[in-house]
Formats: C-alpha cells, structure tokens, sequence
C-alpha cells in the first residue's frame, strides 16, 4: 500500500492525441487528476505543445479553482523557435505557463532539461537559475527545482546549492538504480524529491510483455530479459508488476513523490488500485535474489 500522498501524476501525455486545442476528452481528464486525491500534478510549457497546461487550465477553470490540496507543478523550456534558454526566456515560459493555466503563481517551478546549459553560467545574472532564483524572492512560484535526467546534470544544477527540489526519471526504477546516491543526498539537504517514470515509460508496467522500450530508447536484450524473469515471479505470486514497480519506486526514503504517467482516465482508475496493492514479501525477496538490474542508464 502506497500514501496517496506520494504519487504526483504526470501529464506529460495529456492531450497527446488531440490538434490545436485540447479536446473534450483531454479536459475531463485534467479535472479527473486533479480530483484524483493525489495531490500533485506535473505538467511542462513544452508538453503536448501546450495542450497540457491548457487541458489543466480549462480543468481548473470548470472546478473553480484548484481543489483545496492540489498543487499543479510546472517546467520552463527552452523558446520553440529558437532554443533561447537564458533569463528572459524562463519569465516568458512561466508567463506562457501562469496563462494557460489561469493561476497567478506557482506553489514548485522547474527548470526543465537544460541539456547543453552550463551550471554556472545559468546562475550569473541573466542567466535561466538567476530568473528562476529572481522569480521565487518575488513570490510568484513558491519554490523552485531542476527536473532533467542525465544525473552529472541533474548534479551540477542541484549543486549550486539554490534549488528546493530535484526532479529525477527512469534513474531509480525497478529496473535502474543509477540515482539512489543523488536522492540521498537531496533528501539529507531537505530538498523535495520527485522521482518520475516508475514504469520506465510503460515496460514495468505491461504484464502483456508488449513494450520494448525503456526510458524512451528500446531496451537492450538482457534488460527484457531482467524483466521477463520479474514478470513471471510477479504472475506467480498474482501481483501486477506495475503494482511491484510502484512499490520499489516509491520505497525509497529519500523520495518524496513517484510521478506516474497518465495518458488515459483507464490508468488513472488502475494507479488507485494499484496504490492500495500489497507487495507480499516474499515476491520481495524472490526479486532481490534474481541480483542487480542490468544497469541501463549510465548517466
Ligand atoms: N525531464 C522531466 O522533467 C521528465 C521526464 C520524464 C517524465 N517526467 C514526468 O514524469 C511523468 C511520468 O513519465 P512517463 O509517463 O514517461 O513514465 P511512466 O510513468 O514510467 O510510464 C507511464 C506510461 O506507462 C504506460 N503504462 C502504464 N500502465 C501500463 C500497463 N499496465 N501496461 C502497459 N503500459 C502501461 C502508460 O502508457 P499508455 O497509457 O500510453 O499505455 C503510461 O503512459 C511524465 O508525465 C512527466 O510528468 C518528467
């Protein structure tokens, strides 16, 4: 059994498969996530080209508000057209982001995969961590986070000593253990810590062994075949191996909040049932025996 309180839902994939405006379907899902009992939702400017935000947006406006509780988290990213990512560029994504949303502030704002951005540089003035700093002194979000997943990036921001959260994904899985070290060390500094993509992206999650993918890449032979042996000691001991990985996940002292991917209302009916699934010990201790995953993620 997994605390509601540590699953945030990712709406990564939130209008996914709509054109231009989200649809009907998109919007009642937003306002089923935020009506859920979890009490976080991650979103980014860049998801679904915007859908995501504004699925939420149109979600909150239909509730009247955000449900007493519920925190909508989100991410700056780079300018679409031309990848500027400075300063500038971070007031203008959260304005882009408060707008869509229809709030007038942020309780968490990432920075969001500054892949090729250097540490440093981002925290001199002008820079994307010095507006982001600038942002929370002015109260317009509440706190703020680096959320990418190389880890020697996710470390060099996180080490700049001024971030209240980390956000890691697909780096302490069922099947990945590369960021345990840096949770650790996140959670002994007090920061928040979420840790996103459980499943990897669905592969720890599929009993019908259709995925071949894990973290977005396809997954090396012996990783399937890690995960084909856990899969048949969780049939064997009745118990979803998306329930298992859920579990390992979120077991993890230092992690404050597992984020879950949520594509469909049918997923987001599954992960309640799945939160209040008990592990039995004995499919623990089979799993642990099987040894270390083949490690995936390098960095
Ligand atoms: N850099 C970042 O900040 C960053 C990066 C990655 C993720 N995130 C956040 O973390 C969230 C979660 O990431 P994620 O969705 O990539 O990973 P995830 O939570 O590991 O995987 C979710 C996906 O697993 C699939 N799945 C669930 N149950 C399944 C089942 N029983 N059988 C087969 N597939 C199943 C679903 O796919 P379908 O529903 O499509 O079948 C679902 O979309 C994102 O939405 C985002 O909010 C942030």
């Amino acid at each position: 059994v997994i605390d509601r309180n540590a699953i945030a839902l990712g709406a990564g994939a939130l209008g996914r498969a709509d054109n231009g405006e989200p649809s009907t379907a998109s919007v009642d899902l937003a306002v089923a996530m935020l009506t859920s009992g979890f009490p976080v939702v991650d979103t980014s400017n860049v998801y679904t080209n915007g859908r995501s935000e504004r699925a939420l947006g149109a979600a909150i406006r239909s509730l009247g508000g955000l449900p007493p509780g519920v925190e909508v988290v989100s991410k700056s990213d780079p300018d679409p057209a031309t990848g500027r990512y400075d300063g500038e560029r971070v007031r203008r994504s959260l304005d882009e982001s408060l707008t869509r949303l229809g709030v007038e502030r942020l309780p968490l704002y990432h920075l969001h995969d500054p892949h090729g951005m250097d540490a440093r540089t981002a925290l001199a003035p002008g820079g994307a961590v010095d507006a982001l700093v600038a942002l929370r002194a002015e109260g317009v979000v509440g706190s703020i986070g680096v959320a990418t997943g190389p880890l020697s990036e996710l470390g060099a921001f996180y080490d700049l000593g001024v971030f209240d959260a980390i956000l890691t994904h697909n780096r302490y899985t069922l099947a990945d253990r590369a960021a345990d070290a840096l949770i650790r060390q996140a959670d002994a500094d007090g920061a928040r810590v979420f840790n996103a993509a459980p499943f990897g992206g669905g592969l720890l999650a599929d009993s019908d062994r259709i995925r071949r993918t894990y973290a977005y890449r396809p997954a090396e032979p012996a990783l399937l075949h890690w995960v084909g042996r856990v899969l048949a000691l969780c049939r064997r001991a009745g118990v979803p191996i998306a329930a298992l990985a859920l579990n390992f996940a979120a077991g993890h002292p230092g992690v404050d909040h597992v984020v879950v991917g949520i594509a469909s209302r049918a997923r987001l009916d599954e992960l309640g049932q799945l939160v209040d699934l008990d592990i039995p010990p004995s499919l623990l201790d089979e799993v642990a025996a099987l040894g270390d995953p083949p490690s995936r993620e390098t960095d």
